[in-house]
């Protein structure tokens, strides 16, 4: 962990990324430096933190420290996956206490009926992470029940898990999935491996592959929701929640959908998913802004005078580092990585780590804009996934 490793990547972003212009970037990047950034915060924000089930989730403009919330809040997994990426990072016996600490309240998390399709992450980032590094079995058992309930939202008329069940009556979907829900689909994955039912893989893969023609439009930008009919299982219309509007790309449900197919590929070695995730990545570079970092969404009318999301930026960083590792053509392999590395570098610079202005290591990343909520703000999935794709950089690149 200790060891600095100088990345001096070249990119050459044009020709691989869009047909019309050519961008030459020459970047430097240094992950080991931004680990040990990432340790040190992580470290000074658990010295702050007394109660084990009061989470951070974000920082909003002019605050300091991070606003708590509780184990049912869907955030309530990022800390806890935070603290064991960052024991990950740097064997410190003293964040591992603290990883077990935080993640050990989030066994309430089943303890109420399943209301939404959060659970994966949620329970993933903390038990799942958890179980990977410690082999812990109560964290093994936990997380078959957990997928098993995640499960219960299986609609097999559909072929997805209902997202989000208090949305069928408030907003009249009757059956509704969004893009985030691919994220979930792991801990129904790993489950089926490690001795849960066959039935969750299958699940899993049918969900992925409804979404690929419901919530992917052909140009494959991505809806945020899809809604269904309940009695024949038909896709009814796509629509937004937290994107600008119902046509437009909602920039970290494009991140959601490159990161979602590409662990699906993982999981199933299945070539249509790595197939989409490639056109879903490409979509998404190829209107990136100047600057090489996504607006909250990239159909916003107010755009350049919008809020940026840099969880967006890092939740397709982490996605496309994964993604060049199962590309075949090297060419392909550059591109992706080239682009995960820039985004890395870009959340790197003095425009967007936090450094002494607050106690997240981001700033800039847009919640809710359509809410009014968390804009431009530190938030602490945008922290999660930086930190993870740092880790996939060093773990996939730093032989
Ligand atoms: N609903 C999850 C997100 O804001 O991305």
């Amino acid at each position: 962990m200790k060891k600095i490793v100088q990345f001096v990547v070249v990119i050459v972003v044009g020709l691989m990324i869009s047909c019309t212009t050519t961008v030459k970037t020459t970047e430097t990047f240094d992950s080991g430096k931004q680990l040990a950034y990432c340790v040190e915060k992580t470290k000074a924000t658990m010295g702050t933190l007394s109660s084990a089930d009061s989470l951070p989730r974000n920082i909003l403009q002019g605050q300091k420290e991070w606003n708590k919330v509780g184990i049912h809040d869907w955030c309530s997994g990022f800390w806890p996956g935070v603290l064991w990426y960052a024991y990950e990072a740097s064997g410190d016996s003293a964040i591992l206490q603290n990883a077990q600490k935080f993640t050990e309240p989030l066994t309430g998390v089943l303890d109420v009926p399943v209301d939404n399709h959060d659970l994966g992450f949620m329970l993933y980032c903390s038990f799942g992470n958890g179980y990977r590094l410690t082999k812990d079995s109560a964290y093994h058992d936990f997380l078959l029940t957990a997928a098993d309930s995640l499960a219960t939202l299986y609609n097999p008329k559909v072929g997805t898990i209902l997202s989000w069940p208090a949305m069928r009556e408030k907003m009249g979907w009757p059956h509704n999935t969004i893009i985030d829900n691919m994220i979930n689909l792991e801990l129904l994955f790993w489950a089926s491996k490690n001795g849960g039912s066959h039935e969750l893989y299958d699940m899993a893969v049918k969900h992925a592959e409804t979404c690929m023609t419901t919530l992917v439009r052909p140009d494959y930008s991505i809806y945020h929701v899809a809604v269904f009919d309940t009695v024949d299982g038909h896709f009814i219309k796509g629509v937004t929640h937290q994107g600008y509007s119902d046509g437009s790309m909602w920039a970290r449900g494009q991140g959601w959908g490159i990161y979602g197919y590409t662990l699906c590929y993982r999981e199933t070695g299945k070539e249509e998913f790595l197939t989409m995730a490639e056109k879903l990545a490409d979509h998404f570079l190829e209107r990136l802004p100047e600057d090489g970092m996504p607006y909250w969404d990239f159909d916003d009318p107010a755009i350049p005078n919008s809020p940026k999301d840099a969880s967006a930026a890092a939740v397709a960083a982490s996605g496309m580092l994964e993604l060049s590792t199962y590309v075949k053509d090297e060419k392909l392999k550059t591109k992706y990585k080239g682009a995960a590395v820039a985004l890395l570098a870009k959340l790197s610079s003095d425009g967007y780590l936090s450094g002494d202005k607050n106690q997240s290591f981001l700033l800039h990343s847009t919640g809710h804009h359509p809410n009014g909520s968390e804009i431009d703000a530190s938030i602490i999935y945008a922290d999660y996934y930086y930190l993870e794709a740092l880790l996939r950089l060093k773990k996939f690149y730093q032989e």
